[in-house]
Order: C-alpha cells, then structure tokens, then sequence
C-alpha cells in the first residue's frame, strides 16, 4: 500500500514569485520569510515524496464565478499553469499521478462527495509557488501531482466541518492505495488576510497562533466555527486556511499521530499572514 508520509503547509502570496524571479530572497523584508523554508526543502530532499496531493483554491484561472464547484479534484496526466495577471513567470507542467487521481475521486464519490473530475486542469499561483518554495532548485517539482479545489472564492463556500471529512477521506483513499509510492499532502492558503473592502490588510495574529498550535494537537479545533465566523476571525481572504484543514485531517487517516518537522510565521507579506508548517507522520 501506498505510505502517506507527511503534510506540508504555505502561504501563496503572488509577489513571493516576483520576489524569486528578481532573487530579492535575502532583501529585509523578504528574508525572514524566505529564511522559513530550508527545513522544509532539507525535509523534502531526504524523504523524496513520489507523490503530492495539494489542496488548494483555484481564484479565478481555471474556475470563473460562473461556474464554481465547492470541490474539485484533478485527473490529468499534465497540469499547465497560465499567465493570471499578476506579473509573475508562468512555470512549466507538472506531471499528473491520475491512478491516485482516480483512487481518490472513486473514494470520494463512494463516501458521498460530489465533486467535480477533470481531466484537464490549468493550476495558478496557489499551486505553483509552494512547490516553488519547498524546491527552489528545481525548474519543476520533482514530484507528480493531484490538484484538489476547495472553493473559498465565491459563497457559499463548504464549513470547516465538510472540509474536515473531505480531507479524511482523501487520506482514506492515500493510505488504502494499491501502490508502492510515497506520499505527501499539501496545503496552500493563508493565514489571517484580507485583500480588499473597510478591513483590507486585516491580520488576527492571536487567531493565526491558535490556529496553528491546533494542527498539531488538535485538529479538529477549527471546526466549531462557521465560514462567517472564520471570515470574521481570519479575513475574507483567510478563510483559506481551510486548506490546511483538510491536509491536517487527511494526516488523521495514516495511522498513529503526527510529529512537527519545522513551522513559520511572519507578518506581513503584502496584506497577508504568511504560515508554514511540515508535520510528519510517525
Ligand atoms: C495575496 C494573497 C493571496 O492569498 C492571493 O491569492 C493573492 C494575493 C496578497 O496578499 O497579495
Ligand atoms: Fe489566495
């Protein structure tokens, strides 16, 4: 069977590309964000995932707001990104795993999730630049992927709740993988920020370290909160960190518990809380 080795946490902030592509890593305000993430490349680089699953949310490159799944999982053999406006290099393909694509989605459906398959997937910033952070040596990831949407774009978005039984499922359908393959999860998002509107550059740095204290040791914490009150709580735009729910509950689903590797926090990245966080399974 396949091994879920560990989960993987960032922020996907668009100027952190433009910050790489001008090498701007060890500039002030850059570095003590840049400076969180050697722990986890060195983490990577010795337990070399086969596999990453990502959650992530899709803002506008792939799905529209005329159209827009709550939850969307990919079964590509490759998955392109595309020019989104922000100024930044567009990166080659990843590399799609689709038997896991379709482990997942056969699982997903059979637990009741009705999800949206796609077989073809262009994927933006929030799936590209962690990859980007986690190996920066590479021009792509060494690693194939599946991408899996969670709309926290366009209300109503599913709770904190839903998002939690959809992760565990998805860990479900990793560990009971016919495949000799490793791997890992991911989430991309957050933390606290809001982007725009009275409270644009609102930060709950209580909120955040709360938050993060809980994806290790108690994960279900988050779900006693409605959307509404995460927008509240963490930002129209922080409510991403449902992200990072659903990778903590799939980790519920491979066995005895989770070991922290390395975390970061840093205030602010243009309007945002940026988090970091490498748990592995033990
Ligand atoms: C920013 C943050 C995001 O999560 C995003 O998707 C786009 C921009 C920002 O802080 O600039
Ligand atoms: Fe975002």
């Amino acid at each position: 069977m396949a091994q879920l080795i560990g989960g993987l946490a960032s922020s996907h902030i668009p100027a952190i590309g433009g910050a790489i592509h001008k090498g701007l890593q060890a500039d002030p305000y850059w570095a003590p964000f840049f400076a969180g993430y050697p722990p986890v490349q060195k983490w990577l680089a010795e337990h070399k995932p086969d596999v990453m699953v990502i959650f992530y949310n899709d803002h506008g490159l792939n799905f529209f707001l005329d159209k827009m799944p709550t939850f969307a999982v990919g079964a590509a053999a490759r998955y392109d990104n595309a020019d989104e406006g922000w100024g930044i290099p567009t990166l080659p393909s990843f590399q799609g795993e689709v038997d896991l694509s379709w482990q997942i989605i056969n699982h997903l459906v059979a637990k009741d999730f009705d999800i949206v398959t796609c077989q073809e997937m262009l994927v933006d910033h929030a799936c590209t630049l962690p990859l980007k952070l986690f190996w920066p040596d590479h021009e792509v990831a060494p690693v194939q992927i599946v991408p899996i949407n969670i709309n926290t774009v366009q209300f109503p978005l599913p709770t904190a709740k839903r998002v939690y039984k959809l992760g565990k499922a998805v860990g479900e359908a990793i560990a009971s993988w016919n495949s000799d393959k490793k791997v890992a999860v991911m989430a991309s998002g957050g933390l606290s920020h809001q982007l725009d509107g009275e409270r644009a550059g609102f930060i709950n740095k209580a909120f955040d370290l709360q938050f993060l204290a809980s994806m290790e040791s108690n994960p279900e914490w988050v779900t006693q909160f409605s959307d509404l009150e995460l927008v509240e709580k963490a930002g129209t735009q922080g409510v991403e960190l449902l992200m990072w729910l659903a990778m903590r509950a799939a980790l519920t689903s491979a066995g005895a518990g989770v070991r922290k590797v390395h975390s970061n926090y840093h205030i602010p990245i243009s309007n945002t809380a940026t988090g970091l966080l490498a748990l592995e399974t033990v």
